[in-house]
């Protein structure tokens, strides 16, 4: 049973751009009652306007300063300022549960956790559950952490490998073996042995995740020039071994200069401890998610965008770190949400006005692809999401407040308006938006496609903070 109290909050008090006034405590094992007693004496409405008021002090969620972006940096990600915004909003009491399904690199959990709130994410990408991992290591750790990873250091061989490293589609065969050979220390001395991949990622602790974060660190900094400016896209040498060569000694002291690094990072913030026992990074696709009913009291997150963002192929350096198989990664790139890949069967069910109109838009559209191609693979994102915001509502309370960050972007011509198409979407499945707030998007997600047309190019996105309450228990 929680041991905290929920705030009540006087009609009004946000209208004037106030933080608002709690004007009493209920016990938090009576919470129910109080959505109940809300419900019948107005305080839903009391709840709703404090959302609406304070939904405009939210700061836009790309823009980042300073230390925001430090931990890793993730193109699709938003900022720890924007999601400290949109708890006040929230108003959590601490040790309430607080999810975000489509994680990413941790930032809702980091700042959750640093609140006191018992926090859960998931993701499909392997990569994104170590690094969000990772980045739950505390203050209190952070002196032993330089020691170790010069433990870790000593006496690296290049393992030897019969079969086909992935890290030397950029390395070369003797880089590659001594970049493994790191990775299978850090699995030796901090990770259950004989797991496969899959299995190390999901039982992975923090301070492993740590290391890990460190090599995915390093193996980026080494292949910049692989990179393309499209961050979903790492060139790979055309014929077999890779190119880049590192010593031992390189190694070591590139490592080592990234751990610093992240320790400074870590002493930055604070997060004192691990917070292990509240905090649950899990691999788990959002149209099943591993949660039980009712479990969670809000959620703060950022959906998948429909961009044809390939968020695997994006993490391939990462994902080669963990030794992931060529056969797991088609399959993640089948299972993404907004994926370009054609792997998952549609459904053709009916998903709101505005996903009906625009898809009929692009079915319509005369070139070439767009209704063999671009259209079931629209269909295929919005059904997606259908499935996981109706999970997301099995997993929250009745009443809970649910945030979205989405971007709207173009089909050629034509407008998707992604905030409209999933309020559609909450609605069917008895959500009210209450709160929503525009910014003209600095970085267009759109753009990084390299066939996004000049003149949508030309279009400044628009990002979109929505927030709904879930049905009351009467309602569902
Ligand atoms: C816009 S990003 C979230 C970024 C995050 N808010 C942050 O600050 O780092 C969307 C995430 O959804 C994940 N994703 C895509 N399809 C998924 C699925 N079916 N189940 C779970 N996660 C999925 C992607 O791996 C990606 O990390």
């Amino acid at each position: 049973m929680l041991s905290h109290s929920l705030p009540i909050i006087t009609p009004g008090d946000s209208d004037d751009g106030t933080v608002p006034k709690v004007v009493d405590r209920l016990p938090s094992d009576s919470r129910s009652t109080h959505r109940r007693i809300g419900i019948s004496v107005g305080c839903a409405e009391v709840r709703l306007a404090r959302s609406v008021g304070l939904i405009d002090r939210v700061r836009d969620p790309k823009q980042t300063g300073g230390r925001d972006r430090a931990w890793y940096r993730y193109y699709a990600g938003y900022s720890p300022a924007f999601v400290s915004d949109a708890l006040d909003v929230l108003g959590l009491p601490e040790g309430y549960a607080l999810l975000d399904p489509w994680m990413g690199a941790g930032t809702t959990l980091e700042v959750g956790a640093g609140r006191g709130l018992r926090v859960t994410g998931t993701d499909l990408n392997p990569a994104m559950i170590v690094i969000s991992k990772g980045r739950m290591v505390g203050r209190n750790s952070s002196s032993s952490l330089e020691p170790l990873a010069r433990e870790l250091l000593i006496d690296l061989k290049p393992a030897s490998r019969r079969t086909f490293d992935p890290l030397s589609q950029w390395f070369t065969n003797g880089t590659a073996g001594r970049l493994r050979s790191l990775c299978n220390r850090i699995d030796e001395v901090l990770v259950t042995p004989g797991l496969s991949a899959m299995q190390r990622v999901d039982s992975m602790s923090s301070i492993a995740a740590f290391y890990y974060v460190a090599m995915f660190m390093l193996v980026k900094d080494c292949t910049r020039t692989f990179q393309s400016k499209n961050p979903t896209w790492t060139k790979r040498r055309e014929l077999g071994a890779g190119q880049i060569s590192l010593t031992a000694k390189e190694i070591s002291r590139l490592f080592l200069n990234i751990v610093e690094s992240l320790v400074r990072l870590i002493e930055a913030r604070s997060l004192e401890s691990a917070p292990e026992h509240s905090v649950d990074s899990l691999r788990a696709d959002t149209r099943t998610l591993p949660l039980e009913d009712n479990s969670h009291d809000a959620v703060i997150t950022s959906p998948p965008y429909c961009t044809r963002l390939d968020y695997i192929v994006g993490h391939l350096l990462e994902l080669s770190c963990l030794n992931i198989s060529a056969e797991s990664i088609r399959s993640l790139r089948d299972a993404m949400i907004g994926t370009p890949t054609m792997g998952m069967k549609i459904e053709s069910q009916t998903l709101g006005e505005n996903v009906d109109r625009f898809l009929h838009a692009v079915a319509s559209h005369p070139s070439y692809a767009s209704v063999g191609y671009y259209e079931p693979n629209f269909r295929r994102y919005f059904e997606g999401m259908s499935h996981s915001l109706a999970e997301i509502d099995r997993v929250v309370k009745p009443g809970a407040s649910v945030v979205l960050v989405v971007q709207d972007s173009r089909y050629k011509d034509i407008h998707l308006d992604l905030a409209a198409a999933l309020t559609d979407i909450g609605t069917s499945l008895g959500w009210r938006l209450s709160g929503r707030k525009d910014f003209r998007a600095v970085r267009s997600i759109a753009h990084l496609n390299p066939k996004t047309s000049e003149a949508n190019r030309a279009i400044k996105p628009t990002e979109s903070v929505l927030l709904y309450e879930t049905a009351d228990s009467g309602h569902r």
